[in-house]
């Protein structure tokens, strides 16, 4: 019998501490062995000239979920999962989303349901956007011991947003149950009352997406976040960080010692709001939230990469098709920019954007790639050491990178359900030449050889990485109800 079931030799292997040159040995799913020279394996790719990295980890992506602007999502978990694998990524954490006047529990099974399709690992964010008294005291904490340990809000969005009473209270169940709060913070009155002004002046072009969202309400949001966190000494973690406003709030808070993480994504590293300035049909491409900002956002955002400021990048999948009644324009045609469905594809393509408007243009090093596709979302979300880095006994979770590889991104070559790419004819240097699933090839030089039902749900125990600081404003502990000072 073969000591490996796999053996990948001759790359250089990559993890977010450092490179070492040495084959990688599988077996049973898992990586048994690290070292120069490994005979015996019943597969063996030769990986000489490619990077050996840790599969990516996509930790915000939005697949079969009922969407917060209208419209269908256009993605299965078999066509997102297996896109997924296609762009180096072989774990997900997605939503199960609960919308207002519903009990969560259900919620919570039928995605289970759904999510049996995926052929990579997954988890599961909780959407809290009714936090009844039964939700909070009695679904949520039976939810996290069942491994959902980390809570999505939303800010804006009328069918998901939280207010600042109901945001304590889903921040302080998840004091008690040691759950991470994820947060897409915006100002909701300030972008109704800017969209209902645009709309009354005429404005209704998908320009103006941009207009009714710009830096300072997402800037206000993280800052009110922060504070309401900081109150009751909640770790959290900001989605999607798109401008430099918001990305120094959240430096700002790093900065006292506030367990304050935060994410980036592709789309706010290659587009702009000149992307939103076309015709309403090109234009709803491009439509998402926060909205694409400017230039210089996008350097500022590479400069909290580097400060460690943002940790996370992530594709915020969020896919509706262009030609289908129930996708972007599920409001009709002439929709106008406020009914257009929000969110871009992209798990296929975050590693290798990534990969080459960071590494390939200078920007950051190879570790800090890895850091940021997997090894960082492995320890906020409380999968590490199985998952987000190659070392004996994690996972046999593998990207083997072709590092030189120019390829031109356009949507004939990606493997979603989605029937457009916001990045068509974006020239990138770096893609994927073979994806290990738990020691399974699913993606091979262009082959794909994936097996929906392949994945496996992460229940996600308690861990160290996201405890509260043990600082609070007042003396007292709200959540708790204990006092530091005698009575
Ligand atoms: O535009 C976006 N991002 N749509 C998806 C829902 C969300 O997270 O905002
Ligand atoms: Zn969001
Ligand atoms: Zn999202």
């Amino acid at each position: 019998m073969d000591d490996f079931d796999l053996v990948i030799r001759g790359g250089l292997v990559v993890n977010a501490n450092g490179t070492a040159r040495c084959d990688v040995g599988v077996r049973g799913g898992r990586i048994t062995a690290l070292a120069e020279q490994l005979t015996g394996g019943g597969r063996e790719i030769d990986a000489t000239g490619r990077l050996v990295l840790p599969g990516g980890i996509d930790s915000h992506c939005h697949i079969d979920q009922r969407s917060s602007t209208g419209g269908r999502n256009a993605e299965s978990f078999e066509s997102g999962t297996r896109s997924a694998a296609c762009g180096g990524t072989t774990t997900i954490i997605c939503f199960a989303a609960q919308e207002k006047g519903e009990r969560l529990a259900p919620v919570v099974e039928d995605y289970h349901r759904r999510a049996r399709q995926s052929s990579i690992d997954y988890s599961f964010h909780l959407i809290i956007s009714d936090p009844s008294d039964v939700v909070i005291n009695e679904e949520v904490p039976r939810l996290i011991d069942e491994g959902h340990r980390s809570l999505k809000l939303f800010m804006t969005y009328p069918r998901n947003r939280v207010n600042d009473a109901e945001i304590l209270r889903i921040l302080d169940v998840a004091k008690r149950k040691q759950a991470l709060v994820c947060v897409h913070a915006e100002n909701h009155d300030a972008i109704m009352y800017m969209t209902a002004k645009l709309l009354e002046a005429g404005r209704d072009s998908t320009r103006y997406h941009a207009w009714c969202k710009p830096p300072l309400v997402e800037r206000e949001a993280c800052h009110r976040i922060i504070m309401l966190a900081e109150l009751l000494d909640v770790p959290i973690q900001v989605f999607h960080v798109s401008c430099e406003q918001a990305a120094e709030e959240v430096r700002r808070a790093q900065r006292r010692g506030l367990r304050v993480f935060s994410e980036t994504c592709p789309q706010y590293f290659v587009l702009t709001e000149r992307d939103l300035d076309r015709d309403q049909r090109e234009g709803a491409k491009f439509v998402c939230s926060p909205a694409p900002r400017t230039e210089g956002d996008q350097e500022a955002l590479w400069d909290h990469l580097r400060l460690g400021t943002i940790g996370n990048v992530t594709s915020d999948h969020a896919p509706y098709n262009i030609d289908e009644l129930e996708g972007k324009f599920w409001a009709g045609d002439n929709a106008p920019f406020s009914q257009i469905a929000n969110g871009v594809p992209g798990l296929e393509t975050r590693m290798p954007i990534t990969f080459s408007e960071g590494v390939a243009k200078g920007r950051i090093d190879l570790e800090t790639f890895v850091a940021v596709t997997s090894t960082n979302a492995a320890r906020l979300f409380g999968l590490y050491p199985r998952k987000g880095v190659i070392a004996v006994g994690a996972d046999a979770d593998i990207c083997i990178w072709d590092p030189d590889r120019q390829v031109t991104i356009t949507q004939d070559i990606l493997h979603h359900d989605t029937d457009y790419t916001p990045y068509e004819g974006l020239e990138v240097t770096g893609w994927p030449a073979v994806t290990v699933s738990r020691g399974k090839v699913v993606w091979n030089e262009g082959d794909v050889s994936d097996e929906p039902g392949w994945g496996r749900f992460l229940a996600r125990g308690p861990y160290d990485y996201i405890r509260p600081r043990g600082v609070l404003p007042t003396p007292f502990d709200p959540v708790t109800l204990t006092s530091r000072e005698r009575e």
